[in-house]
This record gives C-alpha cells, sequence and structure tokens, in this order.
C-alpha cells in the first residue's frame, strides 16, 4: 500500500521540522509550503490525503486557503484538512471549520495526539466513516466509585466521558456497572429496551463489531454500554460472572481495542464483580464530597486498595462540589485522609439537578458553564497523563527494538 501523504502548510521553520520529522517517523511521506499561495497550488497539483494547515500566515491565511483549496475540488473529492490553530478560541475554531476545514488541533499539541486525530481523518475518509485501520486507540478503563451514593459518581463519569469525546475528540465507551440500580437511562433519558451488559456478559466469542451493536449511540458521541434493564437481570450478570470469571475482562478488553477510553460508573457495594472491575481498571476515581461519613469511607475504601496491592498513584481522589460549604475544607480532608486530593470539581446544584431532571447532561447543554468548564478541566488532566503513559510506553517498546 502506498504511503499516506500529507502536506504541511505552515511558515514557522521550526514547526515544520517537527511535524516532517515525526510524520515521516510514522511512516508518512511529507510535503512541506511555506505559504498559503504555495499550500493551495500543491494542495491542486499534488493532492495529498491529508492537509495540516497553519493559521496565521503571511499573504493568505489559513482560512483563505482552506476555501480556495473546498473550491478547486470537484464533486465528491473532499481531502482531510486539520487546522494548526495558535489558540483554543472558540471563535477561531468556528472560523476554521466553517471555512470548510475537518478539525482542529491548538499548538503547542502533543505530536501523539496529532497522529491520533490524523489517522482518524485518515480513515474516515478512506472508508467513508467505518472505523477501519483506525489509529490504535489509547485502551483507558477508568473506573469511577462513589465513596457514598450521591456523591456525584453518576454526573461526574457522565459528563467527563463527554468532555473526552467533544472537546478532545477521543472514542469513549461509558459503561454503567451499577447491575442493580443503573442511573444512565435516566439520566439520558433512555428507555429500558436497549441492549446491556447483560448480553455482553452473554457473548463468551464477543468482537469489536458486536460489542459496537450491544452499545447504544449517544447524540454527544459517546458510546452507551447500559446497565441491566432491572434487578433481575443484575442477577443474570452476577450469577455470569460467577461462573465464568474471565467474562468481564474479555469485554474490557474488547472495549480497550477500539476505544481510547472505556469510563465505569460503578455501585458503592465492594463484591467479586466490583473487585474484578477494579483489578481491570487502569485507574480508580473515588468520589467522595466533603463531608464526615464520605471521608469515613473514603479511609475504609483506601485501605482497602492498599491491601489489594494496587500502586498509589491507580487510586485518585476526585473531591466533588468542592466548593461547597461543608465547614470542610481541602487541607483538612487531606490531613484526615494523609494524602493529597488529586481532582477538584465545583458545586454547582442547579446546573447538576436541571440537567439531570431534563435528561440532557450539563457537559452538552452548557459546556461553557462553570461546573461544564469544571468537569473539562477534569477530564483535560486525565487525559494528559494517558497520552503520557501511551507515549512512554511507546518510547519503551521503540527501545526493545
Ligand atoms: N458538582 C456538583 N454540583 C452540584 N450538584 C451535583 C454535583 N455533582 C452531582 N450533583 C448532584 O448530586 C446528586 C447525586 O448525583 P449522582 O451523580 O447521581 O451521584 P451518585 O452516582 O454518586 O449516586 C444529583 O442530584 C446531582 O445532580
Ligand atoms: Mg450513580
Amino acid at each position: 500500500m502506498a504511503a499516506t501523504r500529507v502536506l504541511i502548510v505552515d511558515d514557522d521553520l521550526n514547526i515544520q521540522r517537527v511535524l516532517v520529522f515525526t510524520l515521516k517517523q510514522e511512516g508518512f511521506e511529507v510535503l512541506v509550503a511555506s505559504d498559503g499561495a504555495t499550500g493551495v497550488a500543491m494542495a491542486t497539483e499534488q493532492k495529498p490525503d491529508l492537509i495540516l494547515m497553519d493559521v496565521v500566515m503571511p499573504g493568505i491565511d489559513g482560512y483563505a486557503a482552506v476555501q480556495q483549496i473546498r473550491a478547486a475540488e470537484a464533486a465528491g473529492q473532499h481531502v482531510p484538512i486539520i487546522m494548526l490553530a495558535a489558540e483554543s478560541d472558540v471563535g477561531q475554531r468556528v472560523r476554521g471549520l466553517r471555512a470548510g476545514a475537518d478539525d482542529d488541533i491548538v499548538k503547542p499539541f502533543h505530536p501523539l495526539e496529532l497522529m491520533a486525530r490524523i489517522r482518524a481523518l485518515v480513515s474516515r475518509a478512506t472508508s467513508g466513516g467505518a472505523r477501519a485501520g483506525a489509529a490504535p486507540a489509547l485502551g483507558r478503563v477508568c473506573a469511577f466509585y462513589g465513596a457514598k451514593g450521591g456523591a456525584g459518581t453518576t454526573t461526574l463519569a457522565l459528563n467527563a466521558a463527554i468532555a473526552l469525546t467533544r472537546e478532545l475528540k477521543r472514542r469513549t465507551l461509558l459503561m454503567d456497572a451499577n447491575l442493580q440500580f443503573g442511573d444512565l437511562r435516566v439520566f439520558l433519558d433512555l428507555g429500558l429496551d436497549t441492549s446491556s451488559l447483560v448480553e455482553a456478559m452473554d457473548e463468551t466469542d464477543l468482537d469489536a463489531d458486536l460489542l459496537k451493536r450491544l452499545t447504544v449511540a449517544h447524540k454527544s458521541g459517546v458510546d452507551l454500554l447500559l446497565a441491566p434493564p432491572n434487578p433481575a437481570a443484575g442477577d443474570i450478570v452476577v450469577e455470569r460472572h460467577r461462573t465464568d470469571p474471565e467474562q468481564l475482562g474479555r469485554v474490557l478488553a474488547t472495549a480497550r481495542q477500539q476505544y481510547d477510553y472505556t469510563l465505569v460508573d460503578m455501585a458503592t457495594s465492594i463484591d467479586d464483580f466490583d473487585l474484578a472491575l477494579f483489578d481491570a481498571a487502569d485507574v480508580i476515581f473515588v468520589v467522595m464530597t466533603a463531608d464526615l461519613s464520605c471521608i469515613k469511607n473514603v479511609r475504609l475504601v483506601l485501605e482497602t486498595m492498599q491491601h489489594l496491592g494496587y500502586a498509589r498513584s491507580k487510586v485518585q481522589l476526585i473531591l466533588n462540589r468542592s466548593t461547597a460549604a461543608t465547614g470542610i475544607n481541602v487541607k483538612a480532608i487531606e490531613q484526615a485522609l494523609e494524602r493529597p486530593i488529586d481532582h477538584q470539581v465545583i458545586n454547582e446544584y442547579r446546573a447538576a439537578i436541571s440537567a439531570l431532571n431534563s435528561g440532557e447532561p450539563f457537559m452538552l447543554t452548557r459546556p461553557d458553564g462553570t461546573l461544564g468548564r469544571s468537569v473539562a478541566a477534569f477530564a483535560k488532566a486525565i487525559d494528559a497523563v494517558a497520552v503520557a503513559e501511551a507515549t512512554a510506553e511507546l518510547e519503551a517498546q521503540s527501545q526493545r527494538r
């Protein structure tokens, strides 16, 4: 198969150099233009498979260049274009997309992130939307575990999933592992007549396509693997896990292959099924609020995790509703727990509850509200860690070679 040809249009020599180097290393063939006019000419003559377009350039800028490239395209032709934006300005982003770009990435970006975007676009272009040949997924499994009911576990898992999908362009699966009382159907106003974890736990020859079919595509772009529709169906999953403890691992392994993130919304119990989820997870987010019973529970949970032999970094504390006036501040909690709080999400009761009552997550309707920004910051933080670890893993692999 011929190498994928990428055209870089950027006047900054340093950026050119970095991009040429990374792209070549990834096996791409690279063409370079240092200004908009040359970029348009090369795009029409050379017909690259994808274009990386800087926004600010002397002469015609990136927007105008994209418009000219689109205008010159024949019907049915569409070269994927990623804008290299100078800042994460919403207006700039919209302008780029309006001009005809397919995606954008803000400088400075991580090379791995850019590669993921490139691969996603190229595969979409060549397969007409199917996911065949897509970039290897990050494959992170993140468990969300509430120190007590009502701490905001479902709220955070759901809205973080939406932030990862929409703001960070990650393929994300949200799995409702609350076997008895799964809430996602309520949060998202979905009926009971959909497939769920029950079917997934029943298929020993589960593959990516089948898993995909068992999920429900939410309009946010997040795929949902729903909880059993009722407690009796939940018991089937428990029984299934007892007779075949490997199946849950198969489901998660299949999810890892095609999703960057699998976020698991867990019940507050600690039974065999929950323990298996803890084991399989790359990271466990323990969701708490600033009250004494939560702090007491978190201590127990942390002790349990320590007994299980988990690394300190595998278990992360999220203080939800951190700005609520409870009389217990972050410092006091950290002292009581003898460890730092890793993430905080602010308190905004009205946004949270109206989202719940309307079936529309706030990350979808008001991503720029204070609560939306707070959860988005959390999503960004976990993504940075995941990308750093994936990069370290890649480097370790290439050193072994
Ligand atoms: N950051 C927040 N600020 C204000 N209210 C919140 C916040 N997070 C969650 N809530 C509210 O707390 C309640 C419990 O949330 P939920 O996600 O169902 O908790 P859990 O899944 O831990 O039982 C809901 O009414 C939700 O709207
Ligand atoms: Mg819940």
